[in-house]
């Protein structure tokens, strides 16, 4: 652990701000006041405790001039309300226990992982501004993205980070496509964050990244969440992979200063959970693209023709990926114009965004295909009850609920209101797709 220490100039300075200031040197808001800096989430001043790192014995280290860890020094200093950097020995060399050079690197920390460069990205400003907020002001510890396959999850995190990263002490993407075992990645996590290797058990593992998480503000993403994904109800972990619940529930509920935002076709069902417990878990969901999608299609080259165009938006719900294989496709086949493609009635490009949805409806319990089919078969907007009358299955209501509510965490539900009640259908892409897959 990096530690610093004051200089005799320095020790003279904290001596006169801390008579100015008029406590004592036992004086407990010292400690209640370093401790909101260092884990400003928790109302110190209503509990006996204090932060980890800033005990009385650190305190009275700090002031006889003896080396303590950063994080706590530089906490004192801002109680004492001066600038650190002008009262530390320079002069002074860490002392032995602080020698481990893997550890001294107070420089930012920035890996990236595999995550995308995404170099053109149309304006979300407004979900934008609702996550940097999230992020920043409220000092979330777990966000997750959530919304269909293409949406724009992880094009959006990367932009998010990249705008952020100045607010946080250190970043790192990792993607989990390939389902990588937990001890896997935490050991990956753990090394990157202190250059040392360990491996232990996975409670263990998972303290030692907490506690890292606790020493440095950490801006950590875990990208394609649905990966880890695919129990018996939506939002469970895959079996092998329940640990990864637990890593939810300790980031979410465990003391410390970094936030992991996480992007997931499906909701986890930890996520839920914690949201019910702690105002600093959020979950939000990623609608399409607004008129910014026109940009997309501008980009393509598409004939102009405004009202077309933003049929087509709706048609696919504003989904880029969508978007961009559909523009591609007009341009090839209708020379640009989507008037002409919206004659032809024909959904373009569902079989090129197939892979998007086939693994996850084909994986979905019977009942909820079952709906699904039923919604498609329908294709006007219905109720509860209207769905439920049409449903040939023996579920029980409370089945036929769990059924609808699961469909809806994977993000394959569109949801209206009418006259006070909810409405269901599917997303005219799903429907296609369900239709094709299951009715054809
Ligand atoms: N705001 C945007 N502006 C321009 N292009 C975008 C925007 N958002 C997403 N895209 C593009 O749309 C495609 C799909 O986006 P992305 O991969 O972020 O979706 P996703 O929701 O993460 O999908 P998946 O669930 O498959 O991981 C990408 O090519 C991406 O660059
Ligand atoms: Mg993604």
């Amino acid at each position: 652990m990096a530690t610093l220490k004051a200089s005799n100039q320095g020790l003279a300075k904290i001596k006169q701000v801390r008579n100015e200031q008029g406590w004592t040197i036992d004086d407990p808001r010292w400690l209640i006041e370093a401790s909101q800096i260092v884990e400003p989430t928790i109302a110190w001043s209503d509990l006996e405790q204090v932060a980890d790192g800033v005990s009385e014995g650190t305190w009275k280290r700090f002031l006889s001039g003896k080396s303590i860890e950063t994080v706590a020094f530089k906490a004192f200093c801002q109680v004492l309300n001066l600038n650190w950097e002008e009262v530390i020995d320079r002069s002074a060399k860490p002392e032995p226990r602080a020698i481990n050079p893997s550890q001294q690197k107070t420089s930012v920390l920035l890996d990236w992982g595999d995550a995308p460069d995404i170099s053109v990205f149309y304006d979300r400003s407004e979900v934008f501004d609702t996550l940097t907020q999230l992020l920043v002001v409220d000092r979330c510890r777990l966000v997750a993205l959530l919304g269909m396959g293409g949406i724009g999850k992880t094009a959006l995190a990367v932009k998010l980070t990249e705008h952020n990263q100045p607010q946080f002490e250190g970043v790192i993407w990792r993607s989990l496509r390939s389902t990588p075992a937990l001890s896997d990645l935490l050991t990956n996590l753990i090394t990157c964050l202190t250059h040392v290797s360990i491996s232990t058990t996975i409670e263990a593992l998972l303290s030692t990244l907490i506690q890292q998480l606790r020493q440095r503000r950490i801006l950590l993403i875990l990208d394609g969440w649905e990966n880890i994904l695919g129990g018996d109800r939506a939002g469970q972990c895959k079996p092998g992979y329940e640990g990864y619940g637990e890593l939810l529930r300790r980031i979410g509920s465990d003391r410390h200063q970094s936030c992991l935002l996480l992007t997931s076709r499906e909701n986890p069902e930890e996520v839920t959970l914690l949201e019910d417990c702690t105002p600093l878990a959020k979950s939000h969901k990623l609608a399409g693209l607004g008129t910014a999608a026109t940009e997309i299609l501008q980009a393509k080259g598409l004939v102009l023709e405004p009202q077309h165009w933003h049929q087509l938006i709706q048609i696919y719900r504003g989904n880029p990926l969508a978007l961009n294989v559909v523009a591609t496709l007009i341009q090839e086949l209708f020379d640009g114009k989507v008037s002409e493609a919206l004659k032809a009635n024909t959904m373009l490009g569902i079989d090129q965004v197939n892979h998007v949805l086939t693994e996850r409806v084909r994986s979905l319990s019977s009942l909820e295909q079952q709906l699904l089919c039923c919604l498609a078969r329908d294709r006007n907007p219905m109720t509860r009850e209207a769905l439920r009358s049409r449903m040939s299955a023996q579920a029980s209501y409370s089945e036929f609920v769990g059924g609808l509510s699961s469909l809806d965490r994977r993000s394959l539900l569109e949801k209206s209101s009418e006259n006070g009640k909810i409405l269901f259908t599917l997303q005219p892409m799903v429907m296609r797709f369900v239709t094709k897959l299951f009715l054809a």
